[in-house]
């Protein structure tokens, strides 16, 4: 605990020294999430951390998150330094979508409009016409649509496969996954139903089709935590990285919050529901990277260029 303590009281100093602000996903270490509300930065989805970023005047903003995350904030920021506790932390959507495999599959389909995920690198945005996140896709491909557009979307199958269904948009999709999502368990998840049938069911649309069929609520991490506080029931089955629980605890502290199952049998399984990536952020190398600067994300300026027209599409769209 003491060491803690230090820890975070020398974060806490040196964020300001150095002109520094923290944004955090709500997927990171609790202690991180605590620090960044506690020292004027900002706990988020991955568009609201995008668009913070872009918002704040601090001239380093330091990304506790995944590595596109970071990419994202030095794109929208060229002239800021963008520095990440690691930048190990990648996802398995942007590892499963190779940028010159993705631009072959482009170029196979000339004819439609490239959407992709914000979960990628920046040389696949700097391929696409659109960047969506998981909170304004849905929005964004109904929009296409309506203007009579073929959509190519990637990485992520069962988020493409929910707003296909949603929309009826044309849409092509690249076969990529998140391994923390896609543990989740359809029939799991109908046991804890029985068990629970007051229960509302929030789910990441990053989940199987079959968990998402049986949502009360799809959504992105803040619609998730959004969700918990203004449904009226008292029990809510969550089917998303566990690190979400921390905010929707302190903003609902009388609602019972149950993880949804990640293996067949009902079971619930910690560290499945867990992104290893998100979790390689924390105090040390928090501070490390504070006092050294060694982990700066950078991105080449023809890719940063190309990659922001796509962005600034989805932040105006939102806007
Ligand atoms: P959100 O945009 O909902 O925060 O999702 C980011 C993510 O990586 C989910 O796995
Ligand atoms: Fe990527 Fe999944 Fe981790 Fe989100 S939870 S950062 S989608 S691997």
């Amino acid at each position: 605990a003491d060491e803690k303590t230090w820890l975070e009281s020398r974060i806490k100093a040196v964020l300001k020294e150095k002109d520094a602000v923290l944004v955090a996903h709500y997927y990171t270490d609790p202690d991180i999430q605590r620090l960044a509300e506690e020292t004027g930065g900002c706990v988020a989805d991955s568009l609201e951390m995008a668009r913070f970023g872009n918002q704040h005047p601090a001239s380093t903003v330091v990304v506790a998150g995944v590595r596109f995350m970071g990419e994202t904030a030095k794109i929208l920021n060229p002239e800021k330094r963008i520095l990440m506790p690691t930048l190990e932390a990648t996802c398995s959507l942007d590892v499963g979508c190779p940028p010159d495999e993705f631009e072959a599959f482009c170029n196979e389909h000339s004819d439609r409009t490239v959407v992709v995920y914000a979960n990628t690198s920046a040389a696949v945005k700097a391929r696409a016409d659109w960047v969506v996140t998981s909170s304004c896709a849905q929005a964004i491909i109904e929009d296409l649509d309506a203007r009579g557009e073929k959509i190519l979307w990637a990485p992520d199958k069962h988020l493409g496969h929910y707003v296909q269904k949603t929309t009826g948009a044309d849409m092509l999709l690249w076969d990529g996954s998140c391994i923390v999502h896609e543990e989740f368990k359809y029939r799991g998840l109908e046991d804890l139903k029985a068990l629970y049938p007051d229960a509302a069911v929030l789910v990441h649309p990053e989940s199987p089709d079959a968990v998402v069929e049986m949502a009360d609520v799809v959504g992105s991490t803040s619609q998730l935590i959004h969700a918990v506080q203004t449904l009226p029931n008292q029990e809510f089955i969550v089917a998303t990285d566990n690190g979400i629980f921390y905010k929707m605890q302190q903003l609902a502290p009388n609602k019972t919050l149950i993880e949804a199952p990640t293996a067949g049998d009902g079971a619930t399984c910690r560290s499945c529901a867990q992104c290893p990536w998100m979790a390689m952020n924390g105090l040390k190398n928090l501070l490390h990277v504070l006092e050294h600067g060694d982990q700066e994300v950078l991105v080449e300026a023809d890719t940063r260029e190309a990659a922001l027209k796509p962005l600034r599409r989805m932040l105006d769209f939102t806007s």
